[in-house]
């Protein structure tokens, strides 16, 4: 062969490849937006249950939940907040505030020798674990015209391990809060959302297909 002859089977050879590369290019755009079809309609069921996981993050797990895992060893470091005011071991001295030896059960106002403003001494009942837990967000808002200067602790799990710390001060802890068994309750509703999907992918697939 001459190298005029070589030189057509070199163009048929590049023609060729012209042609496939045209081909799969072509095809694959096709291929491409059918399935940025399909995603679409996934993406929206997934939006939705991430909605609702965020909801139940927000109200956060229950003060007796927390309590199972909370840390008196932490909670003494958040103590280190009551210091300036409170004493916490049996017979501790009456500071600003009044000593915390005993606190849940105890009578609200209750504590010997401390002088209480009327709205905390005339309140009544006593420190249950909620009311405590209430009282550490925002003690302002639990029993409005108290005299203890102190903003709160935002955070619920830093709370409950105060409360686990303060529960320790005393002749025998009181018993733990009963934990709900909401959340058992809720597991099958999130079971069911897959078979809920079924049908709508069906729905989807057949749209795309016609
Ligand atoms: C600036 C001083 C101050 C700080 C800080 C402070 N308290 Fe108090 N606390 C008081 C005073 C004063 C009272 C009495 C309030 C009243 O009579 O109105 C009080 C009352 C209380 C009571 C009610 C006790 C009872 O016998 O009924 C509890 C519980 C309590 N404080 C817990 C705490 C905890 C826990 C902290 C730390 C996170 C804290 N306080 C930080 C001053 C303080």
């Amino acid at each position: 062969m001459d190298s005029f002859e070589w030189n057509k089977v070199f163009a048929s050879v590049i023609a060729g490849a012209l042609v496939i590369m045209v081909i799969s290019t072509v095809s694959e755009s096709i291929f491409h937006k059918e399935h940025a079809e399909k995603p679409a309609f996934t993406i929206e069921v997934a939006d939705a249950d991430a909605g609702a996981d965020e909801a139940a993050a927000e109200e956060g797990p229950s003060l007796a939940v927390l309590l199972q895992t909370a840390d008196p060893a932490k909670g003494e470091r958040q103590f280190a907040k009551c210091k300036a005011c409170h004493t916490v071991d049996q017979g501790g001295k009456n500071g600003t505030g009044p000593n915390l030896y005993g606190l849940i059960g105890r009578a609200i106002g209750g504590h010997e020798g401390f002088k209480y403003s009327s709205a905390v001494a005339g309140h009544g009942g006593e420190w249950t674990y909620e009311l405590l837990d209430h009282w550490l967000a925002s003690p302002k808002n639990t029993i409005p015209g108290n005299s203890m200067s102190f903003a709160g602790i935002g955070k619920a799990d830093q709370r409950a391990d105060l409360i686990a710390f303060l529960r320790q001060h005393a002749d025998a802890p009181a018993d733990l809060p009963v934990v709900e068994e909401a959340p058992a309750e809720e597991a099958p509703a999130t079971e069911e959302a897959p078979a809920e999907e079924a049908p709508a992918e069906e729905a989807a697939t057949a749209a795309t297909g016609s």
